[in-house]
């Protein structure tokens, strides 16, 4: 048999996502992924032993009403957007969000927008689906450039705030690409809920408009996969019916209803994660050599002026501190670290280890 025969087309030229490292074993402090620095509250781990218990041996509800009620009445209340359930998909995590976007929109052949450098997944899902690529390179300094505003294509995606630089697009810019892409633009706001920015007033203006969004950093949730979109309730209605029958678990949707009750609480801790941004930013400033870009969520890009220092900086961390930071191989990319914002005792130690790998190297 010659599985190359067999497989589907796109899949004979794809390189599939490569994820951050999660180790196994104790002791390592993980600023690589961007998850919560703060576990789930204890009140949230109770609703969800309460829910294993009971209702383990059934099929969660395919429809996730309870979860998609709140989220408009209660998680989104206060923001000025859409207002009905219909207006809200669940999915297993935002990458589901994104795969079903490309499931209802993308047939092979056809043109998908995003900009470099940007969430890695927006690439492997086009070749995925045999989409012809349209990668627009961000400006110097990350923001959008001029091709963002006439392009052509069936999706676009635009991160906002954007990884790995951090950083908020505007609304008036992103309005203006709603209004001049003839396809469906899909604002991932996966870190939005760190930043003042969200793009969720502009479903109101303009209906090709999807803002993907999640429960794993907001709410760490990560680990039981829970993401959401908005957007017109025609568009909605495709997402739901391509999308697999059970996709967001019953522990996830407990999970996710109970984040919301706590909301408050939760919003009020992430304050902290805002706030140790700042302070590692200021301090990572402080070095010759090293600049830290302006960011909107709860990681940041570190400059180094020596490219050659910057795998020192990555390799010492990992091997002589236990800190996992994220380094990227990729073209403009190789002088950068970026660092997930982490408890206060997590911030302190890779501080401490920061000082001491530049004592050796700047
Ligand atoms: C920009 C962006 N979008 C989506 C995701 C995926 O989020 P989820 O855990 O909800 O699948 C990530 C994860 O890191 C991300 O960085």
């Amino acid at each position: 048999m010659d599985l190359n025969n067999l497989i589907r087309e796109p899949l004979k030229k794809y390189s599939p996502y490569e994820p951050g490292e999660q180790p196994t074993g104790d002791g390592w402090i993980k600023l690589n992924t961007n998850e919560n620095a703060f576990p789930p509250l204890p009140e949230i781990l109770g609703d969800i032993k309460n829910a294993i218990n009971d209702r383990l041996r059934k099929y969660p509800d395919p429809t996730a009403f309870e979860v998609r009620k709140l989220i408009v009445s209660a998680l989104l209340i206060e923001k000025d957007t859409l207002t009905d359930r219909n207006t809200v998909f669940v999915g297993n995590g935002c990458d589901e969000v994104l795969d079903t976007i490309f499931k209802v929109f993308v047939d092979p052949g056809d043109e998908v927008v995003f900009f470099y450098p940007s969430y890695g997944m927006y690439s492997v899902l086009a070749s995925l689906y045999g989409a012809k690529i349209n990668e627009i390179k961000l400006n110097e300094d990350f923001s959008l450039p001029e091709p963002a505003f006439n392009a052509k294509g069936k999706v676009m995606f635009i991160n906002s705030p954007n990884n790995p630089n951090g950083k908020s697009f505007d609304n008036d810019s992103i309005l203006k690409i709603c209004k001049n892409f003839p396809g469906i633009v899909v604002v991932d706001e996966t870190y939005a809920d760190f930043s003042e920015k969200t793009s969720l007033p502009l479903l109101k203006q303009a209906d090709n408009l999807i803002v993907a969004r999640t429960f794993s950093k907001t709410f760490s949730l990560a680990s039981l996969r829970f993401g959401y979109a908005l957007a017109d309730k025609d568009i909605i209605k495709l997402m739901n019916n391509v999308k697999l029958p059970y996709n967001a678990n019953m522990i996830a949707q407990v999970a996710a209803i109970s984040c919301i009750k706590h909301r408050k609480k939760l919003m009020e801790q992430n304050k902290l994660i805002v706030s140790e941004r700042k302070r590692l930013t200021d301090v990572l400033n402080s070095y010759n050599g090293v600049s830290v870009l302006p960011s909107d969520a709860n990681f940041v890009l570190v400059k180094f002026e020596d490219k050659s220092i910057t795998l020192k900086f990555l390799w010492d961390l990992k091997e002589k501190k236990k800190i996992l930071v994220r380094h990227f191989s990729k073209t403009g990319l190789y002088n950068y670290l970026r660092v997930s914002i982490g408890t206060k005792y997590e911030n302190d130690k890779f501080l401490e280890a920061f000082k001491e790998i530049a004592a050796e190297y700047l």
